[in-house]
């Protein structure tokens, strides 16, 4: 990815439709555009950078990862910044008031000043079409930190911690339990390529989007949708919620707060899933709201390993796109 001054970059990135082999050059904004194998070659890279992480201290060596955020955030900012480091490559942070992504500047635009400089970017956004966008216009490899509509990089790094807790992905029940939302979407889709059976319980009128729900079955995807937390839950080996209230929908917190108070995962719940359940969240967590101390301190919480494997998966993630 050298640039000239005579000669800018022009390079066309790869058709995000067909199925591809090999990722290097192309954009990651769901996990629908990733199939099974692109997926377990993924988690396969991942564990390799995770046991052996001095093996890839060259590989983006002189290669430069912009961080567009229009979110607060604080595991996608570190880790994506210590991995970038850890694979002797550099990140820079750009804060959404220094951007004014979509208002000092359109998106098309911040894209192909970005392109000029850097060799990828990872953007956090409001709406998921801003992420499109900017993966459409564009040159280098554009990379979703969280969207509205799904948060990819942190299911690959849920079905890591999954793996390597349980040795296997194919055959296990993941209840999740909660608003169906944007990581909701992208662990059904990833559940649906590996295997995993999924059972989603939320309040009437907070279900996962439907196309995404569709997209899973059509996929092979086992999924259960209900309003019953106990129902999700029963021999489930994995109970994952997040927040009932996401960023971006802040004036509906109390309202929300009032409506998913029987969704808490709470000691009482955590007995209806199998003895060895693990409990997963995205974090952060509000202890006390969408989860209790008890659940989040019980030696079956994975929540931290969750949080550490982001690192791995990114890594592996920017080593196959970026390389
Ligand atoms: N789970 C997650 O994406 O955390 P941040 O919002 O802190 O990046
Ligand atoms: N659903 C949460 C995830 C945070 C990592 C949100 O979008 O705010």
């Amino acid at each position: 990815m050298r640039r000239s001054k005579t000669a800018p970059r022009t390079r066309r990135k790869k058709a995000a439709s067909a199925p591809k082999k090999s990722l290097s050059g192309c954009d990651l904004l769901s996990l629908q555009e990733l199939t099974a194998a692109q997926i377990t070659h993924l988690l396969k890279l991942a564990a390799q950078v995770k046991a052996q992480p001095k093996k890839f201290r060259r590989a983006l060596e002189g290669k430069t990862l912009a961080l567009l955020f229009e979110k607060p955030s604080l595991r996608t900012r570190a880790t994506f910044q210590i991995g970038m480091e850890q694979l002797g490559g550099r990140a820079l942070y750009l804060s959404p008031q220094e951007i004014g992504l979509g208002t000092r500047e359109s998106v098309p635009d911040v894209a192909r000043n970005l392109s000029r400089w850097v060799d990828g970017i990872m953007a956090r956004v409001f709406a998921h079409q801003t992420v499109v966008e900017l993966a459409e216009h564009a040159s280098v490899p554009v990379i979703n930190g969280l969207s509205d509509l799904v948060h990819p990089c942190q299911a690959l790094g849920d079905y890591l911690t999954l793996r390597e807790h349980k040795g296997k992905l194919a055959g296990l029940a993941l209840a999740w339990v909660g608003d169906g939302n944007n990581v909701t979407h992208s662990l059904l889709t990833g559940a649906a390529r590996l295997g995993v059976e999924m059972r989603v319980a939320t309040p009437p009128g907070y279900e996962p989007n439907p196309a995404v729900v569709k997209a899973a079955q059509q996929a092979g995807g086992r999924v259960r949708l209900t309003h019953d937390p106990a129902e999700a839950v029963a021999g489930a080996d994995a109970v994952y919620t997040d927040v009932w209230t996401s960023m971006g929908q802040e004036a509906e917190a109390e309202t929300r707060r009032q409506l998913f108070r029987p969704y808490q995962v709470n000691g009482e719940l955590m007995r209806r899933a199998k003895p060895q359940a693990l409990f997963m969240h995205c974090l952060p967590a509000h202890r006390g709201e969408e989860v209790t101390d008890e659940v989040m301190e019980s030696p079956n919480s994975v929540v931290f390993d969750q949080a550490e494997n982001r690192l791995h998966i990114q890594k592996a993630i920017l080593l196959t796109l970026m390389s």
